[in-house]
């Protein structure tokens, strides 16, 4: 029977769409829902509802991830998950974890429409926090739920206005107290790169993830006259914060397999004529190789370190993710190519550069991710793009993998 069931591409669509419509702001051109704002809670309302409408039984754990299962023949087994996030970057394309979350949906419309009863139960999930723009540490959901961090630590981290997640979460209403353990994970996803739109791949299967690490560093100087103050007599907190960078991204450059961005920085007193006394800054490097992955970060210690001792900086570093590099099971990636190919899809096997859920759920089920191509490779950006027919035949793998997984009564 899965050889022959189809999702309905047209219908995925506009699902994107209408939940694409939520987090528009003026003077934007994509999206912005940061984890648990108002605009995330509406998307959530709006998914619960959908989970509602296809008789799923929904549930929220204590870290707000929402879990709407389907029943399977045998009650006492555990459900196969399929998810990703609803939360954006600011001025995010609609794809990014919208698009695993509502392939997921889809997946159980089609079962639904055609009565398919699975062994296992089926279920759509959609995890807090995965981009982590607003409360670090990224993936937070998953991370909390496998037992990577403590809830009470999660509950308790703050974003800029000094809000917590806990009390977030208990604004938006998605503070509960259920618990999901999957049997397998699944998670659909837009690729973000490149790679599978330039060389002519309609499926990724995805073979791993590489590790990130964050550290949020603010250096201190100290604030002085910009048109007095010798240059050999400054305490500039800014030239510290670019001397870093520039040696970061060289550092990677040499390896070769690695990379680095600062993409927020903050500067005090923020004067155009002021030596700036403070740099505010984030430091995301990853790579997906293990040694690198460790040597790298402890280059980035050293560095800091360096740069502020010579330029008579003092440091405040703390290190808000570090995610290390993860290998996914070889029968869960082979499960995945098995249905591409079986689909007449061709495919290309390939590590994931950005973060998933999936690196966490990983570490307590069996987990796989499929890919689809982004076109030019462009994501956390409003300029983000897939083809229809492309989100169509992920979805169709996904369904493909799901249906093996949970097995078909007969
Ligand atoms: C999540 O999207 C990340 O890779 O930062
Ligand atoms: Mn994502
Ligand atoms: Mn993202």
């Amino acid at each position: 029977m899965s050889g022959e069931l189809r999702v309905d591409g047209a219908r995925l669509c506009k699902n994107l769409a209408e939940m694409g419509r939520i987090g528009r702001r003026s003077g934007f051109e994509g999206v912005t829902r940061l984890a648990l704002s108002e605009e995330d809670g509406e998307a959530r309302d709006l998914l619960v509802s959908w989970m509602r409408e296809e008789g799923l039984s929904v549930s929220v754990d204590p870290i707000g991830n929402i879990f709407g299962v389907r029943k399977g023949s045998n009650p006492g087994f555990k459900p196969v998950i399929m998810g990703s996030h609803i939360d954006t970057v600011i001025d995010a394309g609609i794809f990014d974890g919208a698009y695993g979350v509502l392939g997921a949906l889809e997946v159980v419309k089609r079962l639904n429409e055609e009565g398919i009863e699975t062994i296992h139960p089926v279920g759509v999930g959609c995890f807090t926090n995965e981009e982590g723009v607003r409360f670090p540490p990224d993936m937070m959901g998953s991370l909390v739920k496998t037992g990577g961090y403590p809830l009470e630590k999660a509950y308790e981290r703050r974003d800029d206005d000094g809000v917590t997640v806990k009390e977030a979460l208990v604004g938006i209403g998605y503070l509960g107290k259920d618990n999901v353990d999957p049997e397998a994970y699944f998670e659909l996803h837009v690729e973000q790169g490149p790679i599978l739109h330039k060389r002519g791949f309609k499926i990724g299967v995805v073979e791993g993830v590489q590790g990130i690490a964050w550290w949020r560093v603010r250096l201190h100087g100290e604030a002085n006259h910009a048109g007095t103050t010798p240059l050999d007599m400054r305490r500039d907190a800014m030239a510290g914060a670019a001397e870093l960078y520039c040696g970061l991204l060289e550092s990677v450059k040499r390896r070769g397999n690695a990379l680095c961005t600062m993409g927020k920085l903050r500067l005090e007193p923020g004067a155009i004529n002021v030596v700036p006394s403070l740099a505010d800054f984030t430091i995301d490097y990853r790579s997906y190789d293990d040694a690198t992955f460790r040597d790298g970060k402890a280059d980035v210690t050293r560095m800091v370190e360096e740069i502020a001792m010579r330029r008579g900086l003092s440091i405040e570093k703390e290190m808000t993710a570090d995610a290390q590099p993860v290998h996914f099971r070889p029968e869960m990636v082979g499960l995945v190519e098995g249905e591409a190919r079986r689909l007449g899809y061709s495919t290309l096997r390939l590590p994931s550069g950005a973060g998933h859920d999936a690196q966490f759920m990983h570490t307590t089920c069996p987990t796989a991710m499929i890919f689809v191509p982004s076109i030019n490779g462009v994501s956390h950006s409003p300029g983000e793009r897939s083809e229809p027919e492309d989100l169509e035949r992920g979805t169709n793998v996904l369904l493909g993998c799901a249906l093996a997984r949970a097995g078909v009564k007969e």
